[in-house]
C-alpha cells in the first residue's frame, strides 16, 4: 500500500485541537482511498521552548527534510515566549529553509456559512510570497534605550523571488478563471513596488491569455469587501498577503474557515499545511476552536501529495457538514462535535 510520511507539529493553544481534528479526518480519508498516512508528532512549541530553551532541536530542519509533508497547527504563546522568538525559531525558518515560496490561501464561503458581506459568490485564491519581502529579517537596532534609538527593517525583493511567485500566480490563474490581480504600492514605494510592477508586466508577456490588473494594496483592501466577486487570483508580497488573508478569512466567515498551504513548487523539500489562524489564546482552553480551516488545509496537503480523490472526499465531507448547518458559526459548537460530523460524512 502506498504510504506517506507526515510530520505533525501541533504547536500551541488551539493548534493542538485543530491538528488532532485534521489528522483524524485525513487518516480516515486515506483509509477509504486505499493509502496510508504515517504520522510522526513533534512537540515543538512554546511549552517545548520553556523546557529546552529552543523552539525545535538544532537538527529540526534536517529531521523534517525526510518527510513527504508537514501538518502544522499554530505557533505562539506570547505571554510565555515573545512572538519574535517563537515564530522566528520555528514557523518562519521552516517556510524559508524549505523554500516554500508560495503561500496559497483560498477564500470562499462554504455552503451554509453566512459571511459578513452582501456578496456571497466570491472565490479568491490569494498567493502570498512567503520567503522574502518585508519578512526578509534584514535589519537591526542601535542606541537601544536612548532617545536616539533607531530600528531598521529592510524589505528585500529579489528578481528570482518576485518572478517565481508571479509565475506561480499566473499558472494558478490559468487553471481558474484567467484573472490575476497583482498587489502593489508603487505610488509610495518607488523601488521595491515599482520593481514588482515591472516584473508583473514582464511575466504577463508570457501569459497573454491572462487578464492582469495591478491594484494598490489600499484599494484592493476595499475591493475585497465591496466587490470580492471581481477577484480571482491575487498575488501579493509577504506582508501585504499576510494582512489581506486575514481579511479574506473574515469575509469567508472567520479565521476558523481559512486554510493555507506553504508550497515548495520544485518539491526539493517538504511543503507545509496549516490554517491561517494562530493559537487563539483567548479561546484555547474552551474546546470551541473551529477545525474546518485545519481540515481544509489537510485536504490541500492530500492534493499536493497527488491524492486528488481523497482531497475531494475531504472537501465534500466539509461541505456536507456546513450545508447541514454544523460548524458554520465560530464558537457555537465544540471542536469535537464538528470533527465527528465531518468524520461521519466521509465516504
Ligand atoms: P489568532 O488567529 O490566534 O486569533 C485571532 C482571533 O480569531 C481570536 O479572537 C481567536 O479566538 C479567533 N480564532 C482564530 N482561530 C479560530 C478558530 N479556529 N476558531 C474560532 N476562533 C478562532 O491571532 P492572534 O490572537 O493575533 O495570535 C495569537 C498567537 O498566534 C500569537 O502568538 C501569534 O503570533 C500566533 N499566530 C500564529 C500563526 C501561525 O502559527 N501560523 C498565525 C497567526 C498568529
Ligand atoms: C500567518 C501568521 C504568520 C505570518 C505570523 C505568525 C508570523 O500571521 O501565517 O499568517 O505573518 O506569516
Ligand atoms: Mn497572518
Amino acid at each position: 500500500m502506498k504510504s506517506y510520511a507526515i510530520a505533525i507539529i501541533p504547536g500551541d493553544g488551539i493548534g493542538r485541537d485543530v491538528t488532532d481534528a485534521a489528522w483524524a479526518v485525513l487518516e480516515l480519508a486515506a483509509k477509504h482511498s486505499g493509502f496510508a498516512l504515517n504520522g510522526t508528532r513533534f512537540p515543538w512549541s512554546c511549552a517545548f521552548y520553556k523546557e529546552t530553551g529552543r523552539m525545535m532541536p538544532a537538527d529540526g530542519i534536517k529531521t523534517l527534510q525526510q518527510f513527504d509533508a508537514i501538518l502544522l497547527g499554530a505557533v505562539g504563546w506570547p505571554t510565555e515566549v515573545p512572538d519574535a522568538v517563537s515564530l522566528h525559531e520555528l514557523l518562519l525558518p521552516i517556510r524559508k529553509k524549505f523554500v516554500q515560496y508560495a503561500n496559497v490561501r483560498p477564500h470562499r464561503l462554504l455552503p451554509g456559512v453566512n459571511g459578513p458581506l452582501k456578496a456571497t459568490e466570491f472565490d479568491i485564491l490569494c498567493i502570498r510570497e512567503n520567503t522574502e519581502g518585508e519578512y526578509s529579517g534584514a535589519g537591526g537596532r542601535v542606541h537601544q534605550g536612548t532617545c536616539s534609538e533607531v530600528a531598521v527593517e529592510t524589505s528585500v525583493f529579489t528578481r528570482a523571488g518576485v518572478e517565481r511567485i508571479l509565475r506561480f500566480g499566473f499558472d494558478q490563474a490559468r487553471k481558474r478563471r484567467g484573472k490575476l490581480a497583482s498587489v502593489t504600492k508603487s505610488n509610495a514605494q518607488k523601488y521595491s513596488m515599482v520593481f514588482w510592477d515591472e516584473m508583473t508586466e514582464r511575466v504577463a508577456a508570457d501569459y497573454p491569455d491572462i487578464e492582469v490588473t495591478s491594484y494598490h494594496v489600499d484599494a484592493l483592501t476595499a475591493r475585497m469587501v465591496l466587490a470580492p466577486e471581481s477577484l480571482d487570483v491575487v498575488v501579493a508580497s509577504n506582508l501585504f498577503g499576510d494582512i489581506l488573508t486575514d481579511l479574506g478569512a473574515a469575509i469567508q466567515g472567520g479565521l476558523g474557515f481559512a486554510a493555507s498551504a506553504n508550497i515548495n513548487p520544485d518539491r526539493s523539500a517538504p511543503s507545509m499545511f496549516e490554517p491561517v489562524h494562530g493559537s487563539a489564546p483567548d479561546i484555547a482552553p474552551l474546546g470551541i476552536a473551529n477545525p474546518i480551516a485545519a481540515i481544509w488545509s489537510g485536504a490541500m496537503m492530500l492534493e499536493h501529495l497527488g491524492e486528488v480523490g481523497a482531497a475531494a472526499r475531504v472537501m465534500a465531507a466539509l461541505e456536507a457538514t456546513t450545508s447541514g448547518g454544523i460548524g458554520t458559526v465560530q464558537g457555537k459548537e465544540r471542536t469535537d462535535a464538528i470533527t465527528a460530523a465531518v468524520l461521519s460524512r466521509l465516504s
